[in-house]
C-alpha cells in the first residue's frame, strides 16, 4: 500500500518549465477548485513567461471572483500585473455574421444537422482570436468534466462535419444550382459565402487539433478533492483524455485537511482519516502522475493576494509539523505530558 510519507511529493513545477507549453486546460468536477488552480497556475506561468491569458469557459464563471475585478469577453489586463489577461466566454450559440438568409440555405441546414457544429464554431472562432494574439501561453479554466470534453472533441467534430459538407457540395454542388433554377429559387450566394466560413475555420481546426494532441504544447491538468466521487470523476477524465489523444500527467488533489498538531476535532480526524484511503488510492492509480496536494484552508481563496499566498502550495509541498519533524514532535508532545503529570501527582499529594 501506498503510504502518505513514503510517496515523492510532487508540485506543479514541470508546468512552469515546459517552455513549449501553449495551452493549459485545467478541469474537475465543480467546486472542486479549478477556477482557484487554473488562475494560482496563470499567476506563476506570468512569473515565466512573457505573457499569459486566462479563459473561463465554464458558463458558470467566477475568474471575475477569483481575481475580484471584472471581466469581459475580450482580454482584460489582471490588475497589478503587466503580462496577464483574463476573459471569460460563453461557449453559447452566437449567430452573428451569419444572415437568417445564410441559416435558411441548403448547406447551412445540411451543416445544422452536424450535432454541435454552432458552439464547436463559436468556440473555433474564439481560438482563432486567440491564436493572433499571441500570447505565449493559454490557460483554460473550462467548465465540470462533460462539458469540457465536448469541446476539446469540437475540432474532430468540426473536421469531419466540414468535409462531409464539402464533398456533397462537390458531388451535388452542380446539381442543386440547377434545381434551384429551374424552380426559379433565389441565387444561393448564401450558400458560398457559409462555405468560405467553413473552409476558412478548417484551418484553424487542423492547426488547433494539431497543437491539442501535440504533448509539447498542450496539457490537461486534473483538479480533484480526496473523496470518492472525485477519484472516480478523476479516473474517467483520464480515460477520456487518453481517447482523444489529449496529454495528461498532474493531479491536484485539493481541499486535503492535513495531520496538523492543531486537529484536535473528532470531526476532522474522521473526515482526514476518510481522505487518506482516497489519497492511498490516488498514488497508487496515478503512480506516473505529477500529484500535488493541496490544504483545505478556513478561509476562501479570493484576491490576487490570496491566491498568490496559496501558490507556495503549488511550488512545494506542503509542511506540517508531523511529517517535518516526528522527533521533535515527539519530544514536545512527551515533554508536555511529563507537565501533566507532575501537575497531577501535585493535585494528588495536595488531596492526601
Ligand atoms: N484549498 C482551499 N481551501 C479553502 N477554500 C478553497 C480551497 N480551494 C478552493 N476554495 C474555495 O472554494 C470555492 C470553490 O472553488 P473554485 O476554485 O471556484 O471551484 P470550481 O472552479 O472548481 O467550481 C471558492 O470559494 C474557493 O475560494
Ligand atoms: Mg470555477
Amino acid at each position: 500500500m501506498a503510504d502518505q510519507d513514503e510517496v515523492p511529493e510532487a508540485t506543479v513545477e514541470n508546468i512552469l518549465s515546459q517552455e513549449t507549453l501553449k495551452w493549459v486546460f485545467v478541469g474537475g468536477k465543480g467546486g472542486v477548485g479549478k477556477t482557484t488552480c487554473s488562475s494560482v497556475i496563470s499567476i506563476l506561468l506570468a512569473e515565466v513567461r512573457s505573457s499569459v491569458l486566462i479563459i473561463s469557459t465554464d458558463p458558470a464563471h467566477n475568474l471575475s471572483d477569483a481575481f475580484n475585478q471584472k471581466l469581459a469577453k475580450m482580454p482584460t489586463l489582471v490588475n497589478g500585473f503587466t503580462n496577464l489577461y483574463a476573459m471569460e466566454v460563453d461557449p453559447v450559440v452566437e449567430q452573428e455574421g451569419t444572415s437568417s438568409e445564410e441559416m435558411d440555405s441548403l448547406f447551412s441546414e445540411l451543416a445544422g444537422a452536424i450535432p454541435g457544429i454552432d458552439e464547436a464554431m463559436s468556440f473555433a472562432e474564439m481560438l482563432k482570436l486567440v491564436q493572433t494574439m499571441d500570447y505565449s501561453v493559454i490557460v483554460f479554466d473550462t467548465a465540470p468534466t462533460g462539458h469540457t470534453l465536448r469541446l476539446l472533441q469540437f475540432p474532430a467534430a468540426l473536421e469531419k462535419g466540414i468535409a462531409k459538407v464539402l464533398s456533397l457540395k462537390n458531388k451535388f454542388g452542380g446539381l442543386i444550382n440547377q434545381v434551384t433554377r429551374m424552380f426559379g429559387m433565389e441565387d444561393d450566394s448564401g450558400d458560398d459565402a457559409f462555405l468560405v466560413r467553413l473552409e476558412g475555420m478548417k484551418e484553424v481546426i487542423e492547426q488547433v487539433n494539431n497543437q491539442f494532441k501535440d504533448p509539447d504544447m498542450t496539457t490537461f491538468v486534473c483538479v480533484c478533492i480526496p473523496e470518492f466521487l472525485s477519484l472516480y470523476e478523476t479516473e474517467r477524465l483520464v480515460q477520456e483524455l487518453t481517447k482523444f489523444e489529449i496529454d495528461t500527467h498532474n493531479i491536484i488533489i485539493n481541499q486535503v485537511i492535513f495531520d496538523d498538531e492543531d486537529v484536535e476535532s473528532k470531526l476532522l480526524k474522521a473526515r482526514m482519516k476518510m481522505q487518506q484511503k482516497y489519497l492511498d488510492q490516488f498514488y497508487m492509480l496515478y503512480d506516473d502522475f505529477n500529484i500535488t496536494k493541496l490544504p483545505l484552508l478556513p478561509e476562501e481563496v479570493t484576491t490576487v493576494e490570496a491566491l498568490k499566498a496559496f501558490s507556495r502550495h503549488f511550488l512545494s509541498p506542503y509542511q506540517s509539523l508531523s511529517s517535518n519533524d516526528e522527533v521533535e514532535r515527539l519530544q514536545r508532545r512527551i515533554s508536555a505530558l511529563k507537565q501533566q503529570l507532575r501537575e497531577a501527582e501535585t493535585a494528588l499529594d495536595r488531596l492526601k
